[in-house]
């Protein structure tokens, strides 16, 4: 058989310990291969859950406190209650990384559904058992050669959708809207697709947020479409404070092709360069220009600082 994946910005170094991790199911650590939950679980049947995807940077949770907003508030957008403290959450992670014997470049799933249904149907009432709570930690390095090379986009049909149909702000377990678009992007021979909005603007990738470099200026969406990033709100502070000039705005594909660099955001990856959109190079069409350069060692900057006051107000031994 060939093989035909491609790299995507999800793409992590292949690591054989994660064949055997255990994973957090409601409460009890289980090897992976016993980790399940019920077929009438909401999240399995609708897509009626949410998550956050977390790295574990030498010991701490990075920028643990604005996953947990985020976790907190879309979980109260759809009336799941957690029943668990922001504290609780932690230290169900904590005892997950610690129990497969993970310190750092390790990358966290945290899930929680409204639990398991007493009926095939959709009523969320009939989520009597719940919530789910489940708390995947693997090994996980982003992959080097998809830093060194960049991805390549494709612009696709699917588009992201207006708030009131189903907010793109909602990390849901129902990421339809996004595989569709990355089926899309993968049948136009990319790795990863450019979604619009719904007015035709440049909004975000199915996976990752998106900027352009543009004669020394960063440009990213309004933030109205897209998922509220927390690499992408990092990003921007760290330009406002470098006095690099950023702007959130509308800007459409003619102004995305003529850029002179593009790069994508997300808690896995950090910072990934972007090599090419339908097909046109963008820059050198390979690896990253020199704005998206600084800003990936200026996140990384950000990250050890943030690990090292949490250590300091914590103890070295803290999450
Ligand atoms: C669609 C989408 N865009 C962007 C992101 C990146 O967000 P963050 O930087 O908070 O990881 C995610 C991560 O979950 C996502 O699902």
């Amino acid at each position: 058989m060939t093989d035909t994946h491609r790299p995507t910005t999800h793409d992590a170094e292949h690591d054989p310990r994660n064949d055997h991790i255990l994973i957090h199911v409601n409460g009890r650590l289980v090897p992976k291969d016993k980790a399940v939950v019920s077929v009438y679980d909401s999240g399995f049947m609708l897509g009626d859950g949410m998550w956050e995807g977390m790295r574990l940077h030498d010991g701490v949770w990075v920028f643990f406190d604005e996953h947990m907003d985020r976790l907190f508030d879309a979980c109260r957008a759809v009336s799941i209650d957690i029943g668990k403290t922001r504290e609780e959450l932690r230290a169900i992670l904590d005892e997950t990384a610690a129990a497969n014997g993970m310190v750092t470049d390790a990358h966290a799933r945290l899930m929680i559904t409204r639990g398991r249904k007493a009926k095939p149907f959709q009523h969320p009432s009939l989520s009597r058992w719940g919530p789910t709570i489940v708390a995947i930690v693997e090994h996980s390095r982003p992959s080097a050669a998809v830093k060194a090379r960049g991805v390549r986009l494709a612009t696709v049909p699917q588009v992201r959708g207006l708030p009131n149909s189903q907010d793109p702000k909602l990390n849901s377990h129902s990421k339809l809207n996004c595989v569709i678009a990355c089926l899309q992007a993968e049948a136009a021979g990319a790795d990863e697709a450019l979604m619009l909005d719904p007015h035709g603007f440049v909004n975000t990738t199915n996976a990752c947020n998106f900027f352009i470099v543009r004669r020394g200026e960063l440009w990213t969406s309004t933030g109205d479409y897209c998922m509220n990033g927390i690499t992408r709100a990092k990003v921007i502070e760290l330009a406002r404070k470098n006095g690099i000039p950023v702007f959130q705005k509308n800007f459409s594909l003619y102004e995305t092709y003529g850029a002179e660099e593009a790069f994508l955001t997300g808690s896995f990856g950090g910072i990934t360069p972007v090599a090419a959109i339908d097909g046109k190079p963008i820059g050198k069409g390979e690896g990253a220009g020199p704005l998206t350069s600084r800003l990936a060692r200026l996140y990384e900057e950000l990250v050890a600082a943030h690990v090292a006051a949490r250590k300091a107000v914590h103890g070295p031994g803290s999450r």
